[in-house]
């Protein structure tokens, strides 16, 4: 088992999968944030952590951060500490430093009376997560998460939707009740109780993984106009959705605000905080479907941008998910460009974060123009991971989207991005990026006040809808309250994207 203990609390337990990686990209699956200030790349010797167990030893670049006593004490480095058997132990420092996104403390996490367990769960397009509560103690008893078994019938809503009109309905809906309750067995496995105790549940996700856990049909949600019959916002029993809990279980399926801007949104403009910003501040959730909140003066304003799936790592020549192998940093360093991959293993592909870092690399050192034109037609990263000039048109694609995106948004309610005071970046590859690469190949505004990654507030949001039925009456103001401002046919956004499409700094 690892465990990860903060202040004598067990934060999250978890078995181990057998795949090797470092403690900090563990944190960070299981949307624990600890701060990497040199970015995890071992060089400022702060993310210190008293780990134990099936760890690799330190290496010398480890060791030049610890002192004999500190590495006596225990004490490692998160980000250089790969993980390689199933018995771990990591103990994190109760400082000030540390943001936990587990939705564990966060504050507003109000406790409405209740007994036995309930389970939150974030259902997303890639991965799953689920959290365990007691409902009675309010403690966290666990967190799992896997890779969404959806993927096989495609990574995409798109190929997902298309394989559900296709007849495979009943399949993707089954594909998905039995991996929640198999991360439901496991984590009442972990914390020594029964399924039987669970009596309630919050399950999260986009608009489309919504339909399909319920088995609706998905047509409408697949073709202009994009209406949605069903907005949610509404509980049902756990039986239904063949989840043999409590016999009285019920599943709460917070509310959708549109066919683009799903459950999970009105989850992460819950658990974010916005609502109680004075100033004007925004979420943004980017993935292959950008999903932009705003609030300003008391008024929530939202669009969702088509990125595409290129932040995914889908149709880059190496692309490939943030797993063990992918280059996820590059960074260049007296003009020569240096990368980092995931688990220190031979590079076999490039995640989304290390490509929008390989692009402002590049940028930098002049291989590629502000165009997106490259005199070489592909640059080696590392071994046989090569960046495309295809790819980089990919990227421009995609960036200038959520570019665009945000600006009009922006634009509708008369505000320009210096008048921002918060921003969070939501969802994985949200919390991932490194936001000067993001500012400097114009994926966000440059005079946007400095970002910050949220973690995976979705499932943050969801825990606090387990938690108390007062956010759920917040969750359907924001989902029934909400102004969408349509993108598809907007002139400004159609010249800002035209515009935005150039690498490099773009000011609002
Ligand atoms: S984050 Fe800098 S050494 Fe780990």
């Amino acid at each position: 088992m690892i465990e990860i203990m903060q202040n004598g609390h067990c934060l999250a337990s978890v078995t181990w999968d057998g795949k090797q990686r470092t403690v900090a990209q563990l944190l960070m699956e299981l949307s624990i944030a600890l701060e990497l200030p040199c970015g995890g790349h071992g060089r400022c010797g702060k993310c210190l952590a008293r780990i134990s167990g099936d760890v690799e030893p330190a290496d010398a670049q480890e060791q030049s951060h610890l002192s004999a006593p500190q590495l006596r004490e225990g004490l490692r480095l998160a980000c250089r500490t790969v993980i390689c058997g199933g018995t771990v132990q990591v103990e994190l420092p109760a400082s000030a430093a540390m943001r936990i996104e587990t939705g564990a403390g966060r504050a507003g996490m109000v406790w409405d009376n209740g007994e036995g367990l309930g389970v939150s769960a974030d259902i997303g397009t890639t991965t799953v997560v689920m959290q365990m509560w007691d409902r009675q103690t309010h403690q966290l008893l666990g967190v799992q998460a896997c890779a969404n078994p959806q993927n096989h019938f495609g990574a995409d809503v798109i190929s997902r939707m298309e394989a559900s009109m296709g007849g495979k309905d009943k399949e993707l809906q089954q594909t998905v009740t039995s991996c929640l309750a198999e991360l439901a067995r496991q984590l009442c496995q972990t914390a020594g109780r029964e399924k039987e105790e669970i009596r309630t549940a919050v399950f999260t996700g986009n608009t489309v993984m919504l339909y399909l856990l319920c088995g609706y049909p998905v047509r409408e949600l697949a073709a202009a106009p994009f209406t949605m019959s069903h907005s949610f916002g509404r509980s049902v029993p756990a039986s239904q959705l063949g989840l043999l809990w409590h016999p009285a279980c019920e599943v709460y399926l917070p509310p959708c605000i549109g066919a683009y801007m799903g459950a999970d949104i009105t989850c992460g403009i819950l658990a974010s905080g916005l609502l109680q910003e004075k100033k004007p501040s925004l979420l943004a959730d980017i993935g292959t479907n950008g999903e932009i909140a705003l609030m300003k003066e008391g008024r929530l304003y939202c669009c969702a941008t088509a990125a595409g799936p290129a932040f995914e790592g889908v149709g880059i020549s190496s692309g490939s998910c943030a797993l063990p192998g992918a280059i996820d940093r590059v960074w260049t360093e007296q003009g020569k460009l240096y990368t980092h991959v995931i688990g220190e293993k031979q590079a076999a592909g490039l995640c989304g974060s290390g490509l929008l870092d390989a692009a402002a690399a590049l940028l930098r050192l002049g291989l590629v123009e502000e165009s997106g034109y490259m005199e070489e037609q592909a640059v080696e990263l590392q071994g046989d991971v090569f960046l495309t000039a295809k790819d980089i048109r990919a990227l421009q694609l995609a960036k200038s989207a959520v570019c665009a995106g945000i600006q009009t948004l922006l634009d509708s309610v008369d505000l320009t991005a210096p008048d921002i005071g918060k921003t969070w970046l939501a969802g994985g590859f949200g919390s991932r990026l490194r936001i000067q690469s993001a500012v400097e190949i114009g994926l966000l505004p440059a005079d946007l006040p400095k970002a910050e990654p949220g973690g995976n507030l979705a499932l943050a949001g969801a825990a606090m809808l387990l938690a108390s039925r007062d956010c759920r009456d917040t969750a359907e103001k924001i989902a029934g309250e909400a102004v969408i401002i349509e993108l598809a046919a907007n002139p400004v956004f159609q010249e800002r994207f035209m515009a935005d499409i150039i690498l490099g700094e773009i000011q609002s």
